[in-house]
């Protein structure tokens, strides 16, 4: 394979495919190469069978193997910017750190989805929309109030995200037609302001799903969004008000909620986002798109981290513990959680700025055993060669977890508070798609099979037992919860007249 050169002004990669000899000319576009030019790369028809399986299709043309999407360019994208050698983020070219020291959440959001910084009249008129479209209907608070107490959080907001989809028929596309968003890429207005009319609804429900989630828990009722109070205010009005009136949420937390917010709102391509545009990509309306997106959050090797951050805190406990924890760290017998990072290999630009907020609200909170261990972990961790050495900081959901945990947020509920921002990030990405030129094409990757080939059904007395002989390749016996000892050493007649004795223990 040659080097990449300049052909006529255009630079490309230059192939040779050594099964043939064959030499292909692939065009290089800012520094990526169309995957799909490698499919007129075939190998001899008359000779790859020797070799090749017919499962490996050779004769469609070579296929790129790319597990886990980790060097696969899936859109063209002007959202956000990430240099991780750099500790670069930018939003529609704007650094991270200018955003959160002038902005608001709901302003970084119109540039994360329009493109642009509004205009102070645009700005209010968007704050409004988005704080008009807070209420819910009430068959949608009927249906969140049936959880359980001890549902996990983003349980209930991941199906309430896809029940709200079913208060909105006129903006699904499997009813109202399936061009109804990507009409838009042609400027068509009445699909742009369905597409913006679903977006401020997303954007404006989700504080007041986040907080219905939070009060079924303590089995208290919903409060009706306030009126008047910012994005985050009324986020954390809906959740702690319980009563009195002119009720107004201290404004260190509201404000470091507000600057999380713009911290969490968009991440390029991160695997909930990927999640949304796959979703989207079969043309689904957007609101089950977005409980995609929440469902893909919300495992632990996504928004999960601050939560385990802070569960490793509890671990370690006290400060006195912090130099032993450290030491197993250094042993490469632990990971310090909160630390490194995939994309980051220098400071995380998110990281200097959340620390203040962090510093913020500790002034107010005071600092608890455990944020006393945080703090002199973070201070011996920046002493440490082996961190320094490999250029492990701490990275944003270090900070995060203390903030929320000095806030009295509860573990579990540290994904919602990334999930309710992250939604700009998720409806700008979708947004981008349904309006990209040429329409949408539906995501679906390829696979290298690698199991059996052709092979004959065996009628079922001709099967033997040995067949699943590896754990894996049967299913294992699984238990019934409501089958108690007391009803196996029962005897009783089944519903098609079977008498079961007492042998089932
Ligand atoms: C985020 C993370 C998964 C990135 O992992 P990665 O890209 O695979 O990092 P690497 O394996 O290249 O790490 C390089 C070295 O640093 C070490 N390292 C990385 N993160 C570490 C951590 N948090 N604690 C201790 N050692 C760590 C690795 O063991 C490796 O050491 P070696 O060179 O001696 O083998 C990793 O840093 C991590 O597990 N962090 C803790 C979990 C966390 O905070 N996740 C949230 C991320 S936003």
């Amino acid at each position: 394979m040659g080097a990449a050169c300049k052909d006529d002004g255009n630079q490309s990669l230059t192939v040779t495919d050594n099964r043939t000899g064959k030499v292909y000319q692939i065009p290089i576009t800012r520094n990526s190469i169309p995957a799909t030019a490698f499919k007129a790369i075939k190998a001899d028809p008359r000779t790859h069978w020797l070799t090749d399986r017919p499962e490996d299709e050779t004769e469609q043309g070579l296929r790129v193997f790319d597990p886990a999407f980790q060097n696969t360019a899936v859109v063209e994208s002007r959202i956000t910017y990430i240099d991780g050698a750099r500790g670069v983020l930018r939003h529609r070219g704007i650094p991270i750190e200018q955003l959160v020291e002038k902005s608001s959440f709901l302003e970084t959001a119109y540039l994360i989805i329009y493109g642009q910084l509004p205009s102070g009249p645009s700005l209010k008129t968007f704050e409004d929309e988005v704080l008009h479209h807070t209420y819910l209907h009430q068959d949608v608070e009927r249906n969140l109030a049936t959880f359980r107490y001890d549902s996990h959080p983003m349980s209930i907001l991941t199906s309430a995200f896809a029940t709200l989809g079913a208060f909105a028929p006129e903006a699904n596309p499997s009813l109202a037609g399936s061009k109804v968003y990507t009409n838009a890429a042609s400027g068509n207005l009445e699909a742009l302001k369905l597409m913006d009319k679903q977006i401020l609804r997303i954007i404006g429900k989700a504080p007041t799903l986040a907080a219905a989630a939070y009060r079924v828990r303590q089995g208290r009722p919903f409060n009706r969004p306030p009126q008047g109070l910012s994005y985050t205010e009324s986020l954390l009005y809906s959740m702690d008000h319980l009563s009195g009136t002119e009720y107004r949420p201290n404004p260190v937390f509201s404000n470091a909620l507000d600057k999380l917010f713009i911290i969490h709102a968009d991440h390029e391509l991160n695997c909930s986002t990927a999640t949304v545009l796959q979703a989207g990509s079969s043309l689904v309306d957007p609101y089950s798109a977005v409980a995609a997106g929440c469902a893909a959050l919300y495992g632990p090797s996504h928004g999960g981290a601050a939560e385990a951050c802070v569960r490793q805190l509890l671990e370690i406990g006290t400060p006195d513990n912090v130099p032993g924890f450290m030491a197993a760290v250094e042993k490469r017998e632990r990971v310090l959680v909160g630390f490194g990072h995939r994309v980051y290999r220098n400071v995380d630009p998110r990281s200097t700025a959340i620390r203040k907020i962090c510093d913020d609200v500790l002034k107010v909170t005071g600092k608890s055993p455990l944020l006393e261990t945080a703090l002199t972990l973070a201070d011996l961790a920046s002493k440490s060669e082996f961190m320094r050495s490999r250029q492990l900081y701490p990275n944003v959901d270090f900070f995060s977890g203390i903030i929320y945990y000095a806030m009295g947020i509860p573990l579990d509920f540290f994904p919602v508070l990334f999930a309710v921002p992250r939604c700009v990030g998720w409806l700008a990405h979708w947004r981008q798609s349904m309006l990209q030129r040429g329409g949408v094409k539906i995501w679906r990757p390829r696979q290298v099979y690698v199991g059996e080939g052709e092979r004959d059904y065996v009628d079922v007395d001709a099967r033997k037992e040995s067949w699943g002989a590896s754990v894996f390749d049967a299913p294992v016996q699984v238990t019934h919860g409501g089958d108690t000892m007391r009803n196996r050493l029962a005897t009783y007649r089944d519903e098609a007249g079977k008498l079961h004795t007492r042998s089932r223990l």
